[in-house]
This record gives C-alpha cells, structure tokens and sequence, in this order.
C-alpha cells in the first residue's frame, strides 16, 4: 500500500503540472481526489490493514492528499496568471498605428457668404427673422403692393403650387419669388422699432444656366422705427458694403422702381477689380449692382397696421449667389448647387 500511495503521489503530481488549462486540471483532480479516485480508492482498502499498520498508512495518505492539494491550488493560480498575461497581451494597445482618417466637412460657400452677412448685421443690431418658402400670393404679391397685372404675378415667372379658392389673388399658393413678404410677416407680428435681415431660399421659373438658378439665396432687411429716412438707409448700407467689400469700397445708389418702396433705388459697388475703368468682371460698366433697397411704401407699412405718421422704414434685398460667386471667383451658378465635394473643398 505504501507503494500504491508513493505511485499515486508521483503521477498525480506529474499529471497536475502538465495540466495546461482549468478544465483538465480539474479533470486531474477528479480522477485522483474525487469520490471514485484512485486515493479515495486506496483509503477505502484501510480497513483491511493490520491494526498496527493504519495510523502510518493513513498519516501517509493525508500527506499525498495535501500535497495534491497544494499542487492543484498551486497549478491553479499559475494557470490563471498565464491567462491573465495572454489576454493583456493580446489586448494592447498600440498608440503608434496611425489612426483612421475621418473627412471633415466644412461650410458650404453660401453659408460662409450668409454667416458673415448676418454677423455684420447683428453686429449693428438686427435680429434675424425666418419664414416659410411655401408663400401665400398674399404676402408675395399683394400685401407688398404688387398688384394684378404685374409681370411677377403671372405662371409664366412664379411657381404656382395652387391657384387659391373664392379670392385667387391672395389665396393663391406659391414658392416665393423673394424674401419680401418677411417684411410684411414680421410687421403684422412685432410692432416697431423693427430692425430685422431674413435669408433664405426663392424661387423663379428661370432656366439654370452660368447665372441663373430656379432656385437662389436672398437677403431682406427691414428697419422701422421713428424718424427713419433715407440717410438711414444709405448710412447702413455704405457700411455694410465696407465691412464686406472693404474700408476704401465706394458705392452708388440709382433711382429704380419697386412696388413696395417709395422711393426705391439700386445699390452698386464700384468694381474692386478695375477700380471703376471697366472690365470683364462688371462688363465694363465699372459698377457692380449688389441690392435693390428703398423707404417702405407707405401702403406696406398701413397694411401691416403701422401708423405712417408715427413711424417710417426702409428695406432691402439681395442676392447671395452673386456675391458669393465674385467673393470666390466662381464662374457658373450652377457648381454652387452640384455640390460636389472637389469644388466645395475648396472655399
Ligand atoms: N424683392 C426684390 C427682388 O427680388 C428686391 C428688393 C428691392 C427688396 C427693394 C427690398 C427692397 O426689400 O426694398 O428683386
């Protein structure tokens, strides 16, 4: 027995070392340990031993059952610490490969254009106001003074939606040819001092082609207030036009007609590139026409509620691609709304 016992301890210890995972470790363990293992199996037999003989063999089976024991935790904890070692291994983190490439999208030119629009306006106290692209004729047409018969007014120039109910001239519903009628939404909603600019989208049955777009930017502004007039209009636009074309900028204001302005003007601005002599840039003219402004019709201001005695205001609008297009030096309208990512990486 005593043998039986120093073989069982020998291979076993043996077996245990080699186990190279959990699972068969405890394999080991089972197979010598357990109810039904070979030590286990050797204990049982103690009872045919010889009086004398038990408490030796038996203090000798203890000692392999501890040792095996010991072994096993021993094993165990190594096993563990292996694993441990391999997953922090595996698991690093390699700071030197070059990280992925993510592409950066940036601001679309008419953006860059508006954003620096805006930020000149606000900086002189405007708010900015925002209305909707699907338009009553109403508020298009009508309440801006623009009676039937005008050109604008016609399917021919304006994109009808649906041709109105009972009262089609107001009715009516279109996408709107400009941003005036933001003048008239924003007086039958706030009542004087007024100072506002409102971009956004306007439509016109116009073919596309290098400087024509169905659809283009504009910019309105209004100002109501007391004691408005006319040098109002030309103070802030002059500077304006400086914060955006330069301190040295000059600018000329034409007489012109607008429904809803009286009287009404167009703004130009002498040609930065020829420095008024003429050329291809302004077509020889030496100016460059930027807005079409005016002193609010006083049947506008009536309409919306403003008693025109009190009070008095001027308006403009202008185009954002044409700006946009001579900021950038870009040739064709129509690359501005392709909007393929080479030409828009560029501004
Ligand atoms: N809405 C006009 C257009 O699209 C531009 C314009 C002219 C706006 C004079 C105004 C203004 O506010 O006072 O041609």
């Amino acid at each position: 027995m005593r043998e039986q016992l120093a073989n069982i301890r020998q291979e076993a210890l043996k077996a245990i070392r080699s186990a190279n995972a959990a699972a068969a470790l405890d394999q080991v363990r089972v197979q010598y340990l357990g109810k039904k293992g070979e030590l286990t199996a050797v204990l049982k037999q103690m009872g045919k031993l010889p009086a004398e003989e038990r408490p030796v063999i038996g203090q000798m089976a203890n000692e392999v059952r501890e040792a095996l024991t010991n072994a096993i935790a021993e094993q165990s904890k190594a096993l563990a610490e292996t694993a441990l070692n391999l997953k922090l291994a595996a698991e690093t983190v390699d700071v030197t490969i070059p990280g992925q490439r993510t592409a950066l999208g940036h601001k679309h030119p008419l953006s860059i254009v508006i954003d620096e629009i805006t930020d000149i306006f606000t900086g002189m106290g405007f708010q900015v106001a925002e209305g909707p692209e699907i338009e009553l004729a109403e508020y298009n047409f009508t309440k801006l003074n623009t009676e039937e018969g005008h050109p604008g007014r016609e399917w021919t120039d304006t994109f009808y939606i649906s041709a109105g109910g009972d009262d089609p001239k107001n009715d009516a519903v279109l996408l709107r040819s400009q941003t005036s009628p933001m003048q008239v939404r924003v007086m039958e909603q706030q009542k004087p001092p007024i100072r506002i600019i409102a971009p956004g989208r306007v439509f016109r049955k116009d073919e596309a082609d290098a400087t024509h777009s169905p659809m283009f930017h504009q910019i309105e502004g209004l100002v109501v207030d007391k004691g408005i007039t006319m040098a109002d209009l030309k103070g802030t636009l002059n500077e304006v036009i400086r914060a955006l074309y330069g301190p040295d900028s000059k600018t000329r204001f034409r007489p012109h007609h607008f429904p809803f302005t009286e009287p009404s003007c167009e703004v130009d601005v002498q040609c930065v590139e020829c420095g008024g002599k003429g050329c291809s840039v302004c077509k020889g003219e030496g100016w460059i026409e930027i807005l079409g402004a005016g002193m609010v019709h006083p049947k506008v201001l009536e309409g919306c509620g403003i008693d025109t005695e009190v009070y008095s205001g001027w308006a403009f609008g202008m185009g954002v691609e044409r700006l946009a297009m001579r900021r950038f030096g870009i040739k064709d309208l129509r690359l501005i709304f392709e909007n393929d990512v080479r030409f828009l990486e560029q501004f």
